[in-house]
């Protein structure tokens, strides 16, 4: 397999893992990290956020937002971890410029997971029709958002953030009060906010939220993660 491939607007990109990538040219930003995409997932995502969540709350049922669908690495990591057993997990996903299937499926995303079952999950995550729930078993429900999140209307609570937009330097206004503060707003007691970004100004954003923050060690190739943790004290 190539290392690299060019697509009409995107290159793909075999990351450190062996996980493939995408590069988009408009926006001049990886979708998931080239020094590992679906180990960043797993670890900034599931570990850092869910399984934080599992360890801080004696509960069986989840509900999860994230921010960007992208390549759906953080669904499908959620999906097939074994977090999830004996759980009911809502996991909600927005995003504005969803990447076509055709797209997705010249990842070869199966040559690096080598499961067939595991392959058709991660189809199906991205071929279930945008805004109609899906109940992939009765573990996961999943469901899709097609909306910019600048037009979202928060109503429901959750209990996990996983924040994955592109990075400040090409959208800083996803990283802004506007956006962040109804999003952390919709955290249940005891919800969790993760992200891969370190930023100062988001570390600040969350903490005035009324959030408690820790800056933990980053994925391969960032120095840095945020979580933001959103205690029963702190609501009181
Ligand atoms: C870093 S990628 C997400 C990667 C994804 N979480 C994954 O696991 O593969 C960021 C995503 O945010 C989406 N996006 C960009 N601007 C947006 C906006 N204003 N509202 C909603 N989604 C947006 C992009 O289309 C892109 O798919």
């Amino acid at each position: 397999m190539k290392k690299s491939e060019k697509f009409i607007n995107f290159k793909k990109i075999i990351t450190s893992d062996g996980s493939p990538t995408l590069y988009s040219i408009n926006v001049n930003e990886y979708y998931k990290s080239k020094h590992g995409a679906l180990t960043e997932s797993n670890y900034v995502f599931v570990n850092n956020g869910l399984e934080f969540w599992k360890k801080k709350n004696n509960k069986s049922k989840c509900r999860i937002f994230e921010m960007g669908f992208g390549l759906g690495y953080n669904a499908y990591s959620t999906l097939v971890s074994k977090s999830i057993n004996n759980m009911k997990i809502e996991y909600n996903t927005i995003d504005a410029f969803p990447v076509e299937f055709g797209v997705i499926e010249s990842l070869n995303f199966d040559n690096y997971i080598q499961n067939k079952t595991y392959y058709k999950l991660f189809l199906k995550l991205h071929s279930t029709p945008w805004g109609l729930k899906f109940d992939f078993n009765s573990s996961f429900s999943f469901l899709k958002i097609k909306s910019k999140i600048e037009n979202y209307n928060f109503r429901n609570k959750y209990d996990v953030i996983f924040y994955d937009p592109f990075g400040y330097r090409v959208q800083p206004q996803l990283w802004s009060n506007d956006i962040l503060l109804p999003l952390l707003n919709s955290l249940n007691p005891n919800g969790v906010f993760v992200t891969y970004s370190s930023k100062g100004s988001v570390k600040r954003i969350i903490e005035s939220s009324g959030l408690s923050i820790e800056k933990l060690n980053g994925p391969p190739g960032k120095r840095e993660m945020l979580r933001g943790y959103k205690s029963n004290r702190e609501i009181l």
